[in-house]
């Protein structure tokens, strides 16, 4: 309690402090929300709440279950299975929820920073940080907005504050990550609007904000994102949509708007089939290191790609530009590694081809995430062909977060609880 957040399931006993609904859901459904300035005793007498001048306070019990109901997990093995399953619908609903009116009022704050000359930041922890490394080409791309990228871990040690006036556009799935939460206040104090995209509301960063879009993408409780990043990356776009092009007008400079349901139609295509990842996974499971390798928009999924690895799986991973491996990581290929490169057949897939053809001749092996089959790869992960090609970071994922999901079957590590992380980072 009292950072905000705060629940405790309420019952005869036992009583479950979390700074999430979604750490008891499976116990009960009887929750307290602690008011900000407030904490609350647990002793074999049961609960008592204080606000922080010591006056005992009452509280109320909230029924969560209705809200929460679709957080059981079903017929799916796992949590992240299930969330990774749910993406053709979610990539559909992403920028409706919290009442659906944020995503104008957002689009007119960004909107005012491109006509005034000004740039926007974007920011976020982990795989929030990473959709805000997708926001920044597709903003500037699709918008004509220059957006920023700051993790927010590193805004207190950032050169200079976001610029009176500017906009911070901060991303997190739970809205309680205290790195992101401290970059919004500093933001804010700076004198910059704080824009969120969080999935849950209700949360200590929604409060934080002037305007809050919501992801809307249903629990998440796997502790590893899945679907929330793509919802994320659906927000960008519909914002980059309402934005409209530099000139002004709807479209946006990359051409027409983002095809959302075109994404989940290609989402859909690609969760139809395992057996190519299985097989895939199989064959990985004892390699000690995996580089993924993505040029332009594609470098934030293989970012993205490699953090799911390592989560699920605790294999080495790095996510790097396409054209990087070649200053210095080129050193650590032999035949014992394993490159993934994320290849869709846009401006990016010449290059890739090129340098992935230097990397096969030192004796790694090459796993292509390809809308087609190329003699370089060793292993051809299929994903559709996208007449729009600004969907295919949102598509091209999907299959390595499947890769990262069966990895951890393979070697026995659970899914959705992996070690020492938290699903949500509360502290400093
Ligand atoms: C934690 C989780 C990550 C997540 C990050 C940001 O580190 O383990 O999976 O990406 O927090 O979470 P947020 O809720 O702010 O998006």
């Amino acid at each position: 309690g009292g950072g905000g957040g705060g629940a405790a399931a309420a019952g005869e006993e036992p009583y479950l402090p979390s700074s999430d609904v979604m750490g008891f859901i499976e116990q009960t459904d009887d929750a307290v929300y602690v008011d900000n300035g407030h904490f609350v005793t647990i002793d074999r007498s049961g609960m008592r709440a204080y606000s922080f001048d010591g006056s005992e306070s009452s509280y109320a019990v909230t029924k969560v279950s209705r809200e929460f109901a679709d957080a059981y997990k079903g017929d799916y093995a796992h949590y992240t299975l299930k969330e990774i399953s749910e993406q053709p619908d979610t990539v559909v609903r992403a920028g409706t929820g919290g009442g659906g009116g944020g995503m104008a009022e957002a689009a007119a704050l960004l909107r005012a920073c491109r006509d005034g000359g000004r740039s926007v930041y974007v920011t976020g922890s982990g795989t929030s940080y990473n959709a805000a490394l997708v926001a920044r080409h597709v903003l500037s791309k699709r918008a004509g907005l220059r957006a920023e990228p700051v993790m927010s871990s590193e805004m207190p040690h950032w050169p200079e504050p976001v610029p009176d006036g500017s906009v911070l556009l901060a991303l997190s799935q739970s809205g309680e990550s205290a790195d992101v939460i401290e970059a919004a206040e500093m933001a804010r104090r700076a004198g910059a609007s704080v824009v969120s995209i969080v999935n849950l509301t209700a949360s200590s960063l929604a409060q934080e904000s002037s305007v809050v879009v919501g992801m809307n993408c249903g629990p998440e409780i796997g502790v590893a994102a899945t679907k929330s990043f793509t919802s994320q990356l659906a927000v960008i776009h519909g914002l980059a949509d309402e934005i409209g092009g530099a000139g002004g007008g709807g479209g946006g400079a990359g051409g027409g708007r983002f095809d959302a349901a075109a994404a989940a139609a290609a989402i859909s295509g690609v969760l139809s089939d395992h057996a190519r990842i299985r097989e895939l996974a199989a064959r990985l499971k004892d390699v000690s290191d995996i580089y993924v390798l993505g040029r332009g928009v594609h470098y934030p999924i293989a970012a993205e790609a490699a953090l799911k690895i390592k989560e699920l799986t605790y294999i080495h991973a790095e996510g790097m530009a396409g054209g990087e491996l070649k200053h210095g990581p080129l050193a650590l290929i032999d035949s014992s590694v394993y490159v993934i490169v994320i290849n869709p057949g846009d401006s990016t897939f010449d290059d890739m081809v090129m340098g992935a053809r230097e990397i096969k001749a030192r004796g790694a092996r090459i796993v292509g995430v390809s809308d087609s089959d190329s003699d370089v790869y060793d292993h051809w992960v299929r994903i559709p062909r996208m007449a729009d090609e600004s969907a295919y970071p949102v598509v091209e994922i999907i299959p390595l977060q499947l890769l990262a999901y069966y990895l951890a079957l393979e070697r026995d590590t659970d899914p959705d609880h992996p070690r020492n992380l938290a699903k949500s980072v509360t502290v400093k």
